[in-house]
């Protein structure tokens, strides 16, 4: 099916780049807490690949509730809630990540911008017995104003929040 085969390359590809991200980056981005909760700069390495990833991930849309385009009705379990808690911002995807599940259809990670595309945050899961996926995105001490924070399903791309941090 034409849709799996772009999810694989898309998957592939992020992993990819994901690999050239230290282990320890992606491994801290499963974990939700404080610990670890820095923000990487504009042209940093790690805020590159994250970049680049981001950049992949939005070529096949952008969806919100008031734009689901073709994944009207999938509104409610693929947009990200999304809340200020302390320097950062929670983000929860209401979606089943179980082996219940369909394979290959999970959240794959979350990920926090500013409107210039700098990616402030970029947090990769692997596929656990979870109903919903939440994440605590950082966002620097320095910045205040708007923040877009992502959620990307396998199967349903990618969806998007505002506030203002
Ligand atoms: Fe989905």
């Amino acid at each position: 099916m034409k849709t799996d085969r772009r999810n694989f390359m898309r998957s592939a590809t992020l992993l990819s780049a994901a690999a050239a991200v230290p282990l320890v980056t992606v491994q801290a981005g499963c974990e939700l807490g404080d610990s670890g909760l820095v923000a990487q700069p504009a042209g940093d390495p790690r805020e590159r690949a994250w970049r680049e990833m981001a950049a992949e991930l939005k070529t096949a849309g952008v969806y919100t509730p008031d734009n689901p385009g073709i994944w009207a009705g999938k509104e409610g379990s693929h947009t990200p809630q999304i809340s200020l808690v302390g320097q950062g911002v929670e983000a929860l995807t209401s979606h089943a990540q179980g082996p219940e599940d369909k394979p290959g259809h999970y959240i794959l990670c979350h990920f926090v911008e500013r409107s210039d595309g700098t990616v402030f945050d970029f947090r990769l899961y692997t596929r656990q017995a979870l109903a919903n996926v939440t994440s605590l995105l950082a966002v620097p001490e320095t910045y205040s104003g708007p923040v877009t924070v992502y959620s990307y399903c396998t199967e349903h791309d990618l969806w998007a929040s505002e506030l203002v941090a």
